[in-house]
């Protein structure tokens, strides 16, 4: 029986951890659509392409020999069988990576592929990101919206306002990629039938067994 768990969300938010976890429990796939936007800005910037050059980037989508690991209990991405699932989490590549998913071709060729994978999994398969809910998977069986105040987002980033310069950078930083985001992606409100869960007042496990109550229904 087809059951795709669409989880969208901010930076911050816990989707990633929380999706992950969901997925465990239930025993589903688990895709990390983030992680294929993080996969083309290394891939962009290994060749040496433009970020501003759309059509190069759009290009660079549909030629990305891109490797990823759909289970939850393993954390892998490859591009031409190098391993980089370290290197795509790093600052340079954060700092980028709006630039390459605000390339509507691009987009496309991976909004293509992740439908793609949900396929192949026969439909049972959380699926976590910005425009899961709205546009990857709107018929989803399940869709929420995972959402926490920017004071908790950056808090579970290690991060406080108000805190040393460099955290207060970081702190900006994250801010910026969540406006950049937005101005090709909605993930700050819910679309209809979208069950937001807002985890600012919650710990790991109260979340993990909302997301898992918001599935039961
Ligand atoms: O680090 P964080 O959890 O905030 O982000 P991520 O899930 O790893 O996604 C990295 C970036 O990919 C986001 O900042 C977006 O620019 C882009 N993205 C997107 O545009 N659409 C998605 N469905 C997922 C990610």
């Amino acid at each position: 029986k087809p059951l795709v768990v669409a989880i969208d969300g901010p930076s911050g938010s816990g989707k990633s951890s929380v999706s992950k976890e969901v997925a465990r429990r239930l025993k589903l796939a688990y895709l990390d659509t983030g992680a294929m936007y993080r996969a083309l800005t290394w891939y962009c910037l290994k060749t040496g392409i433009d970020l501003a050059d759309g059509a190069a980037v759009e290009q660079a989508s549909k030629d990305l020999p891109l490797e990823l690991s759909t289970s939850a209990n393993v954390e892998y991405v490859s591009v031409a069988g190098v391993d980089i699932t370290e290197e795509i989490r790093e600052p340079r590549i954060s700092s980028s990576v709006s630039a390459v998913a605000t390339t509507l071709g691009a987009r496309n060729e991976l909004i293509r592929r992740q439908r793609q994978l949900i396929e192949q999994h026969h439909r049972r398969m959380v699926v976590e990101g910005r425009d899961i809910t709205t546009v990857v998977a709107p018929n989803a069986e399940v869709r929420m919206l995972l959402t926490a105040s920017e004071e908790a987002r950056l808090r579970r980033r290690g991060l406080q306002l108000g805190g040393t310069q460099s955290q207060e950078q970081l702190a900006a930083q994250v801010i910026h990629r969540d406006a950049k985001d937005s101005t090709v992606v909605n993930f700050t409100q819910a679309a209809d039938g979208v069950v937001t869960l807002d985890s600012s007042e919650l710990d790991f496990e109260e979340t993990v067994e909302t997301a898992l109550s918001i599935v039961g229904k």
